[in-house]
């Protein structure tokens, strides 16, 4: 084709890439990978294909780990991991500036690797994945240079098991690895069956830049591989990436390992255009959403929400830019749209449209025989259908319309997922009116799948918990610098019934929903002083008490709407109520413990209430410096309703320090006071209700907390489940919660001093906060 016949259609001339360097390297190694344990490449075992899913053609053989090499590479990390952690956070900075170095002098080589493994489009690899793995090593060098000052008194959790998924294979490693050594960790990886040969490269490169033996582990392997890491006894963190079936698995399979947990899991991301936006530009917006990655993307934009009035136009445009888009052999540097990931994927894809009612669109451009999917619209759905539902995992994208601001936000929110969602409109109230509203970890104003190490990622409801990025995905990998001790089960005291029936007039009741409540069940339990007196009965609650409390702590949705001055004056207002009632909750808890110090509890208690007056306007969040134009906002907001089992140990200390943080933050609470002495919380409603509490923000239950852990942890409109019960019920709490996948935060038998700086402070601010990272256009 000459030059003028070029101008005439104005056609791509192919522009590929070349594969040599990637192939050299693949036949260096010996097309044979065995895993990368303690700095050594192992003896290849029992292997699986790794397959460029554009061609078909096996790139090399990865092996199968088995339980001998998981117990290997965990052993290597463990080894590893005190020196590790020794070297100091500057120390470790070095290491982690001379792998983002690496990356970028490599960067051509890992991403036509990355294109040929994985069939994204080169164009994606080169400018996006691989410039973001760097991004990532040289901000967490910066983490790590810091920590020192910036989180004092914090310590490595040890050795990290971490599963990632094949849609952004180096990304996502660099993602889950950069933090975790930053933090002093050593890490055991696994990445996908499909896609793992980035990670062995990374191993590579590891050797290069002098990490030092056994501080990163890469283990390959399918599902059973992952589940050996994820469950190891010698494994302290888990850190998992993708779907949200395996995510609630691993939830179940880690309950009660005392290990702590980060999953990032699906979504079905909304694109909300609205009638004022620039649709030109929301279509370009649109094409990086739902075929960026082919749509292998957790947080795609793949629910289209547009305003009905110009829903037509919309389409229209969209259409023809679909049209317009290049799909193809993923090395040519002009191709939109690569290759699926694997042919399982493309059935599961195809299954999927052909299974739906709606009317489909496929784009009037060619389309490669082989694992290849046209870029494809549906509309006509109801908001329940399976496809305005479920994530499709590939290039296909599905619409609906809304009238008012309202309906979009109802719309969007009309999901089990809540990962990412995108707002277009040229109206800044009304953009910034719905970032609030929408329930999402990121929201992008006039932008879509916007990325970086400084702002945090990461979902809320079933799309998993914990962030990446920012130092709230550091703290993921870190815990306090405390020495762990037992923690003691704390009986209810025994002693004589009371013979006279006086004691039944003093049954404290339930509070629900700013009422006084008796227990369902119509039963209560008499608990004793240190002396064996008789001096009062509680209410036995239950699971219907239990649906009840957490019933009225949705109804009060308005706290979370409050601002924080607001809650500020009530918790000093809280506190102040209790320290003109000191002396008599004083003389209760020695009643209640047989101890003296029920007056040194009372001021602690009171001084906290004073601390989270202090913290209600001011953990609000920060600011984050993007290298993309714009700024990242990471917006601290409440988790919702809170049900937590307050511990034993300090009984009404212990119960404020649980209940304080949480409505400062913004959430509504259902508490179950201390199962041994439960008087000091019952008696602490009549503050409530003197402090102008609204009704529904604290709900308190008394009970067995054996009874009422599962409830409480397995409640679909509970957002977060915490335990500090003395009680050993972690594991029950841990595994119920996989139903929605709900935070956790449970003591596993550690003990916590209540009176000193572990009772209080950041810790418990972050466990009442989920950050939701709003990216915002600013500057030119
Ligand atoms: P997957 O969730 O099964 O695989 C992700 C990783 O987990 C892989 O490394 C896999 O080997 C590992 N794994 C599988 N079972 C495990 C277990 N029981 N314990 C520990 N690790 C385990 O995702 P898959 O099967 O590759 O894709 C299926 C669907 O999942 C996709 O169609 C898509 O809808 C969704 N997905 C979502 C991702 C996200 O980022 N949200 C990423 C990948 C898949």
């Amino acid at each position: 084709m000459g030059v003028k016949e070029i101008f005439e259609t104005m056609d791509y001339g192919p522009a590929p890439e070349s594969a040599a360097e990637a192939l050299a390297w693949l036949v260096d190694q010996g097309d044979r990978f065995g895993h990368f344990i303690e700095g050594a490449w192992t003896d290849v075992g029992e292997t699986f294909e790794s397959r460029n899913p554009a061609t078909g053609e096996v790139l090399a053989h990865v092996t199968q780990g088995t339980q001998a090499d998981v117990d290997a590479a965990v052993a290597a990390a463990r080894k590893a991991q005190p020196k590790w952690a020794k070297l100091g956070g500057p120390g470790r900075a070095r290491v982690l500036y001379a792998l983002a170095r690496l990356v970028q002098k490599h960067s051509r080589l890992l991403a036509v690797l990355e294109t040929m493994d994985n069939g994204k489009p080169i164009r994606e690899s080169r400018d996006i994945d691989i410039p973001l793995v760097a991004r990532h090593f040289y901000y967490h060098a910066g983490l790590a240079q810091l920590m020192e000052s910036e989180a004092p008194g914090m310590e490595p959790l040890g050795v990290c098991g971490q599963v990632i998924p094949w849609n952004f294979p180096l990304l996502m490693l660099a993602w889950k690895v950069a933090p975790a050594i930053a933090a002093g960790n050593c890490v055991v990886l696994k990445p996908a069956e499909y896609t793992s040969l980035t990670a062995l490269c990374f191993a590579d490169i590891c050797r290069q830049a002098g990490v030092p033996k056994g501080v990163v582990n890469i283990v390959t392997g399918d599902g059973r591989t992952g589940e050996m890491i994820v469950t190891h006894d010698g494994v302290d963190k888990v850190a998992f990436t993708g779907s949200t079936e395996v995510g609630r698995r691993i939830r179940e399979a880690t309950a009660g390992q005392g290990k702590s947990l980060t999953l990032e899991l699906g979504g079905k991301g909304p694109y909300i255009v609205f009638d004022d936006a620039d649709l030109d530009s929301a279509i370009e917006g649109l094409v990086d959403a739902i075929w960026f990655n082919q749509g292998q993307v957790c947080c795609a934009g793949s629910r289209l929400l547009v305003q009905e009035s110009v829903a037509g136009r919309f389409h229209d445009k969209l259409k023809a830019r679909m049209d317009k888009l290049r799909v193809g052999d993923p090395l040519d540097k002009c191709v939109d749209v690569g290759a699926v990931v694997d042919p399982v994927q493309l059935g599961t894809i195809r299954d999927m449209v052909e299974g739906s009612d709606g009317e489909v669109y496929r784009a009037d451009c060619d389309v490669p025989e082989g694992c290849f999917y046209p870029p494809t619209l549906i509309t006509g759905l109801a908001p329940s259908d399976r496809l305005m539902q479920e994530e499709i995992f590939g290039p296909v994208l599905v619409s609906t319309t809304f009238r008012t601001p309202d309906e979009a936000v109802a719309l969007a929110n009309n999901t089990r997922y809540g990962l990412a969602a995108s707002v277009w409109t040229e109206n800044l109230n009304l953009a910034l009116g719905m970032a609030p509203k929408l329930a999402a970890g990121v929201v992008w104003i006039n932008g879509t799948n916007m990325f970086d190490a400084a702002a945090g990622f990461g979902g809320v409801r079933e799309s998993g918990f914990g962030r990446e990025g920012g130092w709230e995905g550091l703290s993921a990998y870190l815990k306090p610098a405390v020495k762990a001790k037992a923690l003691k089960t704390t009986e209810a005291r025994t002693g004589t019934p009371d013979e006279t029936g006086e004691a039944l007039d003093r049954t404290a009741k339930m509070y629900v929903g700013g009422k006084q409540a008796r227990p369902d069940g119509g039963y209560s339990r008499a608990i004793y002083g240190a002396s064996g007196k008789l001096i009062g009965h509680v209410g036995i609650g239950n699971r219907k008490d239990l649906r009840n409390a957490v019933e009225a702590a949705q109804g009060a949705k308005g706290w979370s709407r409050t601002t924080g001055h607001l809650r500020a004056q009530i918790l000093y207002y809280i506190a102040e109520n209790l320290e003109a009632r000191s002396g008599e909750f004083a003389a209760r808890i020695d009643a209640l413990t047989g101890g003296r110090n029920g007056r040194t509890e009372v001021a602690a208690t009171v001084s906290r209430l004073f601390s989270y007056g202090a913290w209600a306007d001011k953990y609000a969040g920060d600011l984050r410096s993007v290298p993309i134009r714009g700024m990242a906002l990471a917006v601290r907001e409440p988790v919702g309703v809170i049900g937590a089992l307050c511990p034993d140990e300090a009984p009404l200390l212990g119960f404020v320090s649980v209940m304080a943080p949480a409505i400062a933050m913004g959430n509504r609470v259902v508490l179950v006071p201390s199962e041994a002495y439960p008087l000091a919380a019952t008696d602490f409603y009549q503050v409530l209700e003197t402090s102008d509490v609204p009704g529904g923000v604290v709900n308190i239950v008394t009970g067995r907390h054996a009874d009422l852990a599962e409830p409480l942890a397995s409640h679909l409109d509970v957002d977060a489940a915490w335990s500090f019960s003395s009680s050993a019920l972690s594991q029950a709490i841990e595994a119920k919660s996989a139903g929605n996948l709900k935070r956790t935060w449970v003591n596993n038998g550690i003990a916590r001093d209540w009176m000193g700086t572990e009772g209080e402070g950041r810790a418990f601010l972050d466990q009442a906060t989920e950050v939701k990272t709003v990216w915002v256009p600013y500057g030119e």
